[in-house]
């Protein structure tokens, strides 16, 4: 069967009050565009138009994807205007028209819209609701027989009309190509100078030819034109993953305080406690603990990791048993191996950590390579830039670096090699040797009495 997608995302979004196109506002760190896109992907559809105007370059770099078509609205004439700029496109059978800023709409309902549509050999098909708490919705008004007759724009209602129709739309409609000629019999409408997708209903209504609306949740439907809209609609979202990974076997110790993208995963037995962010293409193990306080963006942490308090993780990856924080931050591009120790006030950026090693206080590695059971002393650091160029600093396997030193890169302390604390090395160490590099220690007897009998 012939499906295509057209998503409306042509809008200025002027209730938003933005400089950003309102497609591309974010729920759950993705723009709502992506989350309509992501919704649809999985039916398969011949072709997914994405109708663009306000914003159109922005809207296109953003979401480009491969598979998906750009159709630019020259002018904002409304979502029939819309629809039909999209119709050129359209291949034969159903087409499914969704606004592009009603990122809650789900694979599965869209399923259930398709069958029921095709089941029942309607012509149109669309998803309505019941919110009395919701308004600017298009009313779906009803004949005496129940049948669906035309959808009134909230904005044209009068308080009883409002008061009578109860039914909103949600904006998801099945349309059976061969009535995209319809189209063209919308009028524009006199007060908003728009030519309304609604009026789609009528039309076909009129026709004789079967049309529904199907009742969904308003949890589904809900679109965002407001700030107010855009954190509601969050916030359904995040319960909504929150729930899934409870479902799944985790434990979140305040759900209410905690945010996970819509691609993380996360594995059984693994305890989140409030105040942290999971964003992004992130993958946690089973039996990991995140304490409050933390973001992890875009990184993969094995099984049994335990990252303390307030700790910022980006682009990294953690092994099994190993611990990260408290304040802690890994940098893109670092590598922790297992069992590995990386403690408090530790920054870490592009570089490999082995196996076993520790890192327990106040130290900054950076370009480096680090094998494993190191034992980097407090307060060491890798002086990895001259002010032009970044260098790399090599620490094999056992190696022992006494606190508060310097390692100058380009260098290498080889295998088992001790660094005696306090020394600023330039040089690199041989294997099993002991580099020391500091003034000699003089003690002065009697300094103090001397000075005061001055
Ligand atoms: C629309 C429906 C309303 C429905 C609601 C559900 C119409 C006339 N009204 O109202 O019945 O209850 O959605 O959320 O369709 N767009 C374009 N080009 C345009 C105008 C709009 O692409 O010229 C896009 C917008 O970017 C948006 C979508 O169409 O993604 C809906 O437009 P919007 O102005 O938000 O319509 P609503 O007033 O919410
Ligand atoms: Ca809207």
């Amino acid at each position: 069967m012939n499906l295509s997608v057209v998503i409306l995302a042509a809008g200025l979004g002027k209730r938003m009050k933005s400089g950003i196109p309102k497609v591309l506002h974010e729920t759950l760190g993705r723009p709502m565009l992506q989350h309509v896109i992501d919704a649809v992907t999985p039916l398969k559809p011949e072709k997914t138009v994405v109708v663009i105007g306000n914003g159109a370059d922005e809207v296109r770099r953003r979401i480009g994807a491969a598979h998906i078509t750009f159709v630019v609205q020259e002018k904002l004439l409304g979502t029939g205007n819309a629809l039909a700029t999209a119709g050129k496109e359209l291949n034969k059978g159903a087409v499914l028209v969704l606004n592009g800023d009603g990122p809650l709409i789900t694979t599965g309902t869209l399923k259930k819209l398709l069958t029921r549509h095709r089941r029942s050999g309607n012509a149109l098909s669309f998803l309505s609701f019941t919110d009395d708490s919701m308004g600017g919705y298009g009313r779906v008004i009803r004949d005496g027989s129940g049948r669906v007759s035309a959808i009134l724009e909230d904005k044209h209602a009068t308080p009883s009309e409002k008061k009578k129709f109860t039914e909103l739309n949600g904006g998801v409609y099945v349309i059976e190509t061969s009535e995209l000629g319809c189209l063209q019999r919308i009028r524009k409408n006199s007060d908003s100078g728009e030519y309304y997708l609604t009026d789609i209903v009528s039309i076909v209504s009129d026709s004789g030819k079967r049309l529904e609306a199907y009742n969904c949740s308003p949890e589904e439907i809900r679109g965002v034109n407001t700030r107010e809209d855009l954190y509601q609609v969050t916030e359904i979202m995040r319960k909504r993953v929150i729930a899934k990974w409870m479902k799944r076997g985790v434990t979140f110790i305040d759900p209410r305080r905690t945010v996970v993208h819509t691609p993380v995963s996360i594995g059984r037995d693994t305890v989140i406690y409030p105040d942290t962010y999971i964003e992004g293409k992130t993958t946690i193990g089973r039996n990991c603990t995140i304490y409050p306080g933390v973001r992890i963006c875009d990184s993969t942490l094995g099984e049994g990791v335990i990252i303390k308090d307030n700790t910022l993780i980006e682009e990294s990856r953690i092994g099994k048993g190993s611990t990260v924080g408290p304040f802690a931050h890994l940098r893109p591009m670092s590598v922790v191996g297992r069992n590995a120790k990386i403690g408090n006030f530790v920054e870490i950026k592009k570089s490999t950590i082995g196996h076993g090693t520790k890192a327990s206080h106040l130290t900054y590695l950076g370009d480096a390579v680090v094998g494993s059971n190191v034992n980097i002393g407090a307060g060491t650091i890798t002086c990895n830039y001259d002010g032009r160029n970044k260098f790399k600093t090599v620490i094999e396997s056992g190696v022992f670096i006494g606190s508060d030193s310097q390692l100058v890169a380009p260098v290498t302390i080889h295998k088992g090699a001790y660094v005696a604390a306090g020394a600023t090395i330039t040089k690199d160490v041989p294997p099993g040797s002991l580099a020391i590099s500091r003034a000699k220690q003089q003690n002065l007897e009697n300094w103090a009495k001397k000075r005061r009998g001055k």
